[in-house]
This record gives C-alpha cells, sequence and structure tokens, in this order.
C-alpha cells in the first residue's frame, strides 16, 4: 500500500493485528513525535485500512501516556478519513452488563494533563465537538450489530487508577453510561483534523458505583476484553465494509473551513 492510500483507521487493542490481510507496517514520524506503534496497513474485506494499536503492542503506554495527537496525525498522513476506536469500557449502568457493546452519542472528558490539542500554537483554532463522534460512522456501526445499544455517554477519566465508589456514584448519577480512560482526548483530537471519529465501546466490568464489592479489578476487565475481541473484530470487518467512502461528503471534514490553521494538515 502506497503512502496516503488508507481511507480507514482502526486504533484498539494489539489483538486488532490479526485484523488485517496483506498488512505491513508503515515507518511514519508526526509534528508530535512517534505513534504508539508504526501504523499497519493492509486490506479488510478489500477496503483499505490502517490499524495502530493504542498502548503500543506490548501495551507500554498507560492510558494518561497515550501519543493521541501523533496516532491520529499518523493516520491522516497515510489518507485516513474515518477512523474506529474500539474500546474498553465499565459499565455506570445495571442494564448495560459485561459484553455489550455499546455506540456511544456523547463524552464528557474529565482527563487532565494530557496533550489534548493540536492547536497549541500559533492563532487559537476553536473546533466544536458538540457531537463528538461522526453521524455516518455511528450510523454503519449500529446498523451492522443486532445487539448493540445505540448512544449514551461516556464519561473519560484520567486513570491508570479506576474510579473511587463515589466517583463512580457520581458519574452514574450525572445520567452518564460509561466510563472509559482513553476515549478523550482521542475523539476531539479526531475533530480538530477534521476526521470522522466513532467509538465503538465494549463494556468489560461494572464500575464500582454500580455493584457492591470489591471494585473494578484489571483482570477483570482483560477477562472480559478477552472474552469481547472476536466478537468486535467480526463486527468491525462488517462495518469496515458499508463505511461511506472517502470521497464522499461529511459533517466532520468541514469543521476546518474558513478556520485560520497554523499549518497544513497532512
Ligand atoms: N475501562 C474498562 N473498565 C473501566 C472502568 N471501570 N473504569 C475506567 N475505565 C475502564
Amino acid at each position: 500500500m502506497a503512502i496516503k492510500d488508507a481511507e480507514i483507521g482502526v486504533i484498539g487493542g494489539s489483538g486488532f493485528y490479526s485484523f488485517l490481510a496483506d498488512a505491513r507496517a508503515v515507518a511514519i514520524d508526526t509534528p508530535f513525535g512517534p505513534p504508539s506503534e508504526p501504523p499497519v496497513a493492509g486490506e479488510v474485506g478489500g477496503r483499505r485500512v490502517a490499524f495502530i494499536p493504542r498502548h503500543g503492542a506490548d501495551h507500554r503506554f498507560a492510558p494518561h501516556r497515550v501519543n493521541y495527537r501523533a496516532n491520529l496525525w499518523a493516520l491522516r498522513a497515510l489518507g485516513v478519513r474515518q477512523v474506529l476506536g474500539p474500546c474498553a469500557v465499565g459499565s455506570l449502568r445495571a442494564e448495560l452488563t459485561p459484553g455489550t457493546i455499546v455506540v456511544p452519542d456523547q463524552l464528557v472528558d474529565r482527563t487532565w494533563g494530557r496533550a489534548h490539542t493540536v492547536y497549541d500554537e500559533g492563532p487559537p483554532v476553536h473546533v466544536s465537538p458538540a457531537d463528538p463522534y461522526c453521524p455516518r460512522g455511528r450510523a454503519t456501526v449500529v446498523a451492522q450489530g443486532n445487539e448493540l445499544v445505540d448512544g449514551g455517554t461516556m464519561v473519560v477519566i484520567n486513570g491508570p487508577r479506576f474510579s473511587t465508589r463515589a466517583e463512580s456514584q457520581w458519574h452514574a448519577a450525572q445520567g452518564w453510561s460509561l466510563v472509559g480512560m482513553t476515549g478523550a482526548p482521542e475523539a476531539t483530537i479526531a475533530r480538530e483534523l477534521a476526521l470522522c471519529y466513532t467509538s465503538v465501546a465494549v463494556v468489560t466490568d461494572h464500575d464500582a458505583g454500580v455493584e457492591a464489592g470489591e471494585g473494578v479489578t484489571h483482570a477483570e476487565v482483560l477477562a472480559q476484553f478477552g472474552k469481547s475481541i472476536e466478537t468486535l473484530k467480526s463486527l468491525l470487518t462488517k462495518v469496515v465494509a458499508e463505511l461511506p467512502s472517502t470521497d464522499s461528503d461529511c459533517a466532520c471534514h468541514h469543521c476546518l473551513d474558513g478556520l485560520p490553521l497554523p499549518f497544513e494538515l497532512p
């Protein structure tokens, strides 16, 4: 695959390496440093897809250490305009049980200290993430899955620790459905780069405020994510086949129109 020849990007767990056929790594640097790993570019169902393991191939980057800017910039530099962001989340609602796949429609960013914008220098560039997820991407995912939950608000905490019971009860009391550690600033930086971004969240546990007991454990999250990965991969294979082509127009591609960008986007 030549440079600029990908159309769909996936940022997810390293289990997604096997998602791609005829894959090869593409060395790429960005103004924000290297991505978590060189993107791997290949084919899925006849579509050109580039994949980056969010936490690195060996899971060396904790959620607050992921170079979200570099990952998204690198995908854009390869030609990607649609990004799918599968992630593990805790559930803030009793009815959203482990294994459930949710396509959130809103986001609350409670992270701090992360490099959260590509417009750090130069004249201010104010981009709106009012509706942070791509409407066409969301609709495509929702149409492919029989048992998906369509909508819900994901709150993103800084991690790497889980929430206290009081934090978790507070999140639930706001009416939010899911809690994760990587959904922000990934979604908002994607918007800053005029990329379509769709989150596909797999519930791995009930967060501490929902269930009495010990609270969430790392082992529980990993075990449930391991159980869900094949379902997630087959869902995303169907989604990739159905996503609109790069050439077709989307509001996400126009969010920077008329703004004074301090650099050219790749
Ligand atoms: N990722 C998976 N489970 C989580 C939880 N309970 N809180 C935050 N992030 C998570």
